[in-house]
């Protein structure tokens, strides 16, 4: 693992500690839809309260593109943090303020008039082009009177912003929490020393977004199943006419490449063999056809059942599973079978799991099934950077100011 200081082997006591977690939670109007998120970065947080810190939590919720949103406030997220708190700290109401503002005079007051053991969330860094433009400035004051930064936001550790590069020119000591030192284990698991054999399963809508990491997959794994839309390009390529559906013609070449390379390197890879398909996303009916028999004015929207059965097979022998991406449009409980039982059969086997976050761990959080999973990532992005063999320029950045 990369070498980085930890913030456990830091004094924290009285020290004002700007903590960068991944706070981004899918919303409901008013509440938080999933706190998988909020829940992972719980331990630091404690750790953090429990040893006597002035905590400064930051994140971002959502792309509010630098200006304020308030649908896209921290409010909803902080209130269910308060109670995810209060419930593990075992105190009826756990007094968390969150100050109206990222920075100015009203977090500046908050933060000088914090208590050992306080907890401060700023809001949503985001609504200050700063934060994405790693402007100085705006690091500048983030790092205002603070004495230890942390970064334990591992779902923006590929990001290089204000928040998670900038800032750490200008506070005198930086460390990760151990949220990233967990998901960093994890994922060099998987990247350096797999049981096999190693099964990856691929979907979301795009080739181009996955191309790099089924290119390094390629040499680590025994079998790739890929549903989803980007399975289109693979049926495009193999020849298939599939009437509506989503393809990347630009990548069909490619597509054509990754299925030479599997065949020469005796890599199983699992296309749909059958499809749900329907005239469009919000359809209320569908069918389920053979990938060779695709409606003109229909798109494929789910895998189906042979398809299904398929992959049971490719994984039935599997060590090491690594999933990213949905296998249809799962939002349309029409089009969620597909992931569902990808999420069953992964948690069904015994082998090492690993869901890489995105929609992919909301499939699995909806399905009830994450705490059978052997690790579910916080980091959708960068843990494809990661396993790509990518730096997170993040965590680089952090190494840097640690001069380690
Ligand atoms: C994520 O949800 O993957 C992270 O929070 C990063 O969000 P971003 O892609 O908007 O930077």
């Amino acid at each position: 693992m990369i070498n980085l200081p930890r913030i456990s082997d830091l004094p924290v006591i009285n020290k004002r500690v700007l903590v960068r977690v991944d706070l981004n939670a899918p919303l409901d109007g008013d509440r938080v839809a999933d706190d998988s998120r909020l829940r992972a970065c719980l331990p630091t947080l404690i750790d953090l309260i429990k040893r006597k810190a002035r905590v400064i939590c930051v994140s971002h919720l959502g792309r509010p593109k630098g200006q304020v949103v308030p649908a896209l406030s921290l409010g909803p997220v902080a209130a269910r943090l308060a109670e995810l708190l209060s419930a593990a700290l075992g105190e009826p109401e756990f007094e968390l303020k969150l100050s109206s503002e990222v920075i100015g005079d009203g977090s500046r007051r908050l933060i000088r008039d914090m208590e050992p053991g306080d907890l401060v969330v700023l809001e949503n860094l985001r609504f200050d082009p700063g934060e994405k433009a790693n402007d100085v400035d705006f690091a500048i004051a983030l790092a205002e009177n603070i004495d230890i930064y942390v970064n334990d936001a591992f779902g923006t550790a590929h990001r290089a912003h204000a928040s998670t590069s900038g800032v750490l020119s200008h506070v005198a000591s930086v460390a990760i929490g151990p949220l990233i030192e967990r998901e960093l284990s994890v994922l060099d698991r998987i990247r350096h020393d797999p049981d096999t054999p190693y099964i990856a399963v691929l979907g979301g809508a795009k080739v181009s977004d996955k191309i790099e990491v089924i290119q390094s997959l390629m040499t680590q794994v025994q079998g790739i199943a890929i549903g989803g839309a980007m399975a289109n390009t693979f049926l495009a390529a193999n020849g298939f006419d599939i009437g509506m559906s989503l393809v990347e013609v630009d990548q069909v070449n490619i597509a054509k490449h990754i299925m030479d390379v599997a065949g020469r390197k005796n890599i199983t890879l699992a296309l749909p063999a059958d499809v749900l398909c329907a005239s469009s996303v919000d359809a209320t009916e569908s069918i389920t056809v053979d990938v060779a028999e695709v409606p003109q004015d229909m798109m494929i929207l789910d895998i189906g059942p042979k398809t299904i059965l398929n992959i049971q097979n490719v994984l039935r022998s599997a060590e090491t599973v690594f999933w990213n991406g949905p296998m249809g449009v799962f939002e349309n409980p029409l089009f969620a079978a597909g992931t569902t039982a990808v999420a069953k059969m992964i948690a069904a086997i015994d082998a090492y799991s690993v869901v890489g976050g995105g929609d992919s761990l909301a499939a699995v959080v909806q399905a009830g099934l994450a705490d059978k999973m052997s690790h579910c990532s916080t980091g959708g992005g960068a843990s494809l950077t990661y396993l790509e063999g990518k730096e997170l320029v993040a965590l680089s950045a952090l190494k840097a100011a640690a001069d380690l």
